[in-house]
């Protein structure tokens, strides 16, 4: 059975370890670890089976002209894709954070099923990557994602 938490300080190894794999290099590891030593950590939920952490997913705060939070990673282990664990840690953050429009910046072939759809804000990752979904969805907004983003490049 897949158990969806709040992360405790005993898993930030664990949470490392899974985006490493996940993606497949550093970078959205050391965005974690860069979010929660700037005290940008809104949300950090994992979903744990039989112990281990097969999925995790990190809200952080956004500057909106409405309440948003910026969801950046998620990700659920490569061997425990496709079994609908992404999809849990979506609803589960968006269940933590009524009232929220939550934006993402990623593949509208899979977001959409969550229910988020394109939007033409500003931002510095503006194109047809960037998707919202919730309460809030004006036509137009200026929103700035926490510093530890831009590290990304
Ligand atoms: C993207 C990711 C989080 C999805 O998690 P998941 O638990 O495998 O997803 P779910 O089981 O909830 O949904 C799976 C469905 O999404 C689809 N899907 C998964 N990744 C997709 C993508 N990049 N584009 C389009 N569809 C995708 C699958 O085809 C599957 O559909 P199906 O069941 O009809 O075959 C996971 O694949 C992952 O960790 N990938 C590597 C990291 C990543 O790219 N994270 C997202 C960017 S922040």
């Amino acid at each position: 059975m897949t158990r969806i938490r709040p992360e405790t300080p005993g898993d930030t190894a664990a949470i490392s370890d899974l985006l490493i794999r996940a993606f497949d290099g550093p970078a959205e590891a050391r965005l974690v670890d860069q979010l929660r030593r700037d005290g940008d950590l809104d949300l950090s939920l994992v979903a744990v089976e039989d112990g281990r952490i097969v999925g995790s997913i990190v809200l952080s705060p956004l500057r909106a002209p409405f309440p948003a939070r910026a969801l950046a990673p998620v990700a659920v282990a490569p061997d425990r894709q496709r079994a609908g664990i992404g999809t849990a840690l979506i609803a589960a953050a968006f269940a933590a954070r009524p009232g929220h429009t939550i934006v993402v910046l990623g593949d509208p072939a899979y977001y959409a099923r969550s229910g988020f759809r394109p939007v033409g804000w500003d931002c510095a990752y503006a194109g047809p990557f960037l998707q919202a979904a919730g309460p809030h969805m004006p036509e137009r907004a200026t929103i700035a994602y926490a510093p530890a983003f831009g590290a990304l490049g």
